[in-house]
């Protein structure tokens, strides 16, 4: 029997559980998968984090608001995957040769989903609306496709930065005020945070042939946007299910096929 968690506050919500024994069924491995509440404060987390791989657990997912004290931890202490180091942010931990390791799977998670949906990336122009944590994630495995990503941020300063860090020629800064110029894109991905908040966001002239919402489970004013200019949609549910079935794999050796696999929405 293997042990895992998801670390987390809250956590009482997290699908993680459902989706990673599904996965361990469909490839009969018995584990054993669990929730694991962490009071919000580094130590804590830390703690939790050496207990658990010191109790023989193989691997813990992150989720909010844990991803960069994750990344903090494995960069004083262990080892990052380059997308981890480049995301700012740690999804997925194990234990290799005898370190905490931290890697980053949301990013290549979105990557899978797009291309198991069948929508070619290289060289393709993609815009990305937002310019945080979610859009960290997902620079370089977009950009390892060889997509052109434009990212369109509030506080352009923000996406300026992102520009900078990544330094990379395919990848520009724009403020939502470009939004209103007429420019089409392959894909248009939105990984603001305004959809959760039921804030109201003006998508402007900017047309795409499809469109992705990072986030799902609530309707998407963004969607339903792009829907009617008749672009295909998406919403970000198969990330979730991809960041697992990438962490899954990376710990278990097994490859998930998710044609054998029923997780519900
Ligand atoms: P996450 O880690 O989920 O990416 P985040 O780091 O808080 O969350 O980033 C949220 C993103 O959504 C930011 O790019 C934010 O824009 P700002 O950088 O200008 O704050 C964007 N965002 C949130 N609410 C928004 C709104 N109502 N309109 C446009 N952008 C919004």
């Amino acid at each position: 029997m293997q042990h895992f968690i998801v670390i987390g506050n809250p956590i009482n919500h997290s699908k993680s559980p459902q989706i990673h024994h599904a996965f361990a069924e469909s490839v009969g491995l018995d584990i054993c998968y669990q929730r694991q509440f962490c009071p919000d404060n580094k130590d804590s987390f830390e703690a939790v984090v050496q207990a658990f791989f010191a109790g023989g657990g193989v691997g813990a997912n992150v989720t909010l608001p844990f991803k960069e004290t994750a990344h903090q931890l494995c960069h004083s202490t262990g080892a990052l995957s380059d997308d981890a180091k480049m995301a700012g942010a740690v999804n997925t931990l194990m234990v290799r040769d005898g370190k905490l390791y931290g890697d980053n799977t949301d990013g290549r998670g979105l990557v899978s989903d797009l291309l198991s949906q069948g929508i070619d990336l290289t060289n393709k122009k993609i815009a990305i609306l937002g310019a945080g944590g979610a859009t960290r994630g997902a620079i370089l495995p977009l950009l390892h496709q060889g997509a052109h990503l434009a990212i369109y941020n509030r506080t352009l300063a923000k996406a300026e930065q992102l520009v900078q860090d990544f330094n990379h020629p395919n990848l520009s800064a724009h403020s939502l005020d470009e939004l209103q110029q007429d420019t089409h894109f392959d894909v248009i991905i939105n990984a603001t945070s305004a959809t959760t908040t039921g804030q109201s966001m003006d998508f402007g002239r900017i047309t795409a042939d499809f469109a992705y919402d990072m986030m799902y489970g609530k309707p998407s004013a963004f969607l339903a946007h792009f829907a009617n200019q008749g672009a295909g949609t998406s919403d970000g549910f198969g990330m979730l299910i991809h960041q697992a079935k990438l962490a899954f794999e990376l710990w278990t050796g097994a490859t998930v096929d998710l044609s054998a696999v029923a997780i519900a929405p």
